[in-house]
């Protein structure tokens, strides 16, 4: 690798929204930068796909390219920074990257959450340094938290709101009541949601990130596959309301927590109080709030996406890449290392809120208080609605087992009173913690 002392070369690879931003700061923060780091930062190369591709910030072309191998081969570069997205070529040039000596930031979250273990492989046998900073949560300074802030304690939960394009959705059909097909919309013409926001929607690109907030909090290896994950087109204005008038918000949550050798981890939409921190954070925003046994409760906050957030978090990847530079202490990440033992999420204990459409005449309740009594699932709180000949029937279950709901669920399907099971959401019941100290 390249003398540290002088200067830090850093190579781009990518250079979009997030990309651009990178390169506007470097210039505009030289200052801060400098000091921040002990040495002068300068970006040398830029692999872009189109010299020529409208971005949020102009760039020099002089420092454009479209050729990998020679900005890979880059002798004087001591620092990658990998912002195309996707899997590949990404993982091809960061794994070479790496090879060569070099050091990696990424804010890729699908390459982390599929590939992580190869990428720190690579980097530990190269004595690389890999920072990923901004791959979760955008701005929000989060995987140093974890991972050095709370370095010693142990992270009992991690609840975040990790995904801005469903958090704006979710916002807008609860202040509006407008469906979810013209929340999207609006978020599309805004901005906050991609032209394909498939991935957002479905609960995969939350998937990920807690699949890396898992494999920091916890030193496993999780895959975005290994998170259960349910997305949020099937929720409708109505329980929205529904939840609004029972105390509860509307929230695309990640859930992960320890127990003992194993791990939960899950996306779904998930009813919360709103007296929880959670529940105020609307719009596009992100946050993340975790339990660690001693430190108890914390919540991390911002924007979890766009230009300068995210590219603010890169460079604080740099600064801690420039320190260790000049004071080698052996940045080494253990991640990915571990096998991660995920449980099933049949085996979670929660409640359920769940509307029913049925047939109003006598004796459709005691039929339905069957199915659940018969399936271990009791009830908080059982609300009609009379709707003509037929009703919606709108209720809360105490805490049971996932498995025993489920099975309720097909049972109650399969009554002839019951018309149809429009909405099922989870509901989270959050005492304080109280912790061990
Ligand atoms: N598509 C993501 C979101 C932003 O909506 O939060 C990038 O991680």
């Amino acid at each position: 690798m390249s003398s540290p002392d002088r200067f830090l070369n850093v190579g781009l690879l990518g250079c979009g929204t997030i990309g651009s931003g990178v390169y506007h700061l470097v210039k505009k923060n030289k200052k801060e930068l400098e000091r921040a780091c002990g040495m002068p930062v300068g970006i040398s190369r830029i692999l872009v796909k189109d010299p020529d591709e409208p971005r949020p910030f102009p760039v020099d072309k002089k420092f454009l390219s479209t050729n990998s191998e020679e900005i890979l081969s880059d002798e004087k570069i001591d620092v990658f920074i990998e912002v195309m997205g996707g899997i590949e070529p990404a993982r091809t040039f960061c794994l070479k990257a790496l090879k060569s000596g070099k050091h990696l930031i990424t804010a890729n979250k699908e390459l982390l959450a599929r590939h992580g273990q190869e990428i720190m492989e690579a980097a530990a046998e190269n004595d690389s340094i890999v920072m990923f900073e901004a791959s979760v949560g955008g701005g929000i300074p989060i995987i140093c938290p974890l991972e050095s802030s709370m370095g010693g304690d142990r992270i009992k939960k991690i609840m975040g709101i990790v995904n801005g394009t469903t958090n704006y959705v979710l916002s807008n059909m609860s202040s509006s009541g407008s469906d979810f097909h013209s929340a999207l919309h609006e978020a599309q013409k805004l901005g906050y949601a991609e032209a394909n926001p498939q991935a957002d929607i479905e609960g995969s690109d939350a998937a990920s990130k807690l699949a890396i907030l898992c494999s920091v909090a916890f030193q496993v290896g999780m895959s975005g596959e290994q998170v259960y994950r349910e997305g949020i087109n099937f929720i409708r204005p109505a329980d929205l309301a529904n939840a609004a008038e029972m105390g509860y918000a509307t929230k695309l949550l990640a859930i992960a927590e320890r127990d003992g050798e194993e791990i939960s981890a899950r996306v779904h939409p998930t009813m919360i109080p709103l007296d929880h921190p959670l529940a105020a954070v609307s719009g596009n925003f992100n946050a993340i709030f975790v339990v660690g046994e001693s430190v108890g409760e914390l919540m991390f906050y911002g924007e979890g996406a766009g230009s300068l957030p995210t590219a603010t978090a890169i460079l604080g990847d740099v600064v801690k890449i420039s320190r260790n530079i000049k004071d080698p202490s052996v940045f080494r990440r253990p991640y990915w290392s571990n096998p991660c033992r995920v449980k099933s999420v049949d085996e979670l204990t929660t409640k359920f809120y769940m509307v029913l459409e049925v047939i109003d005449r006598p004796g459709v309740l005691a039929k339905i208080a069957k199915v659940f009594g018969e399936n271990k699932v009791s009830l908080e709180s059982v609300v009609q609605k009379g709707l003509g000949g037929e009703a919606e029937i709108v209720l809360i279950t105490h805490e049971v087992v996932e498995k025993n709901f489920q099975a309720a669920r097909s049972e109650l399907l399969g009554l002839d009173v019951v018309k149809d099971i429009p909405s099922v959401i989870r509901v989270e019941s959050t005492e304080a913690y109280e912790g061990q100290r």
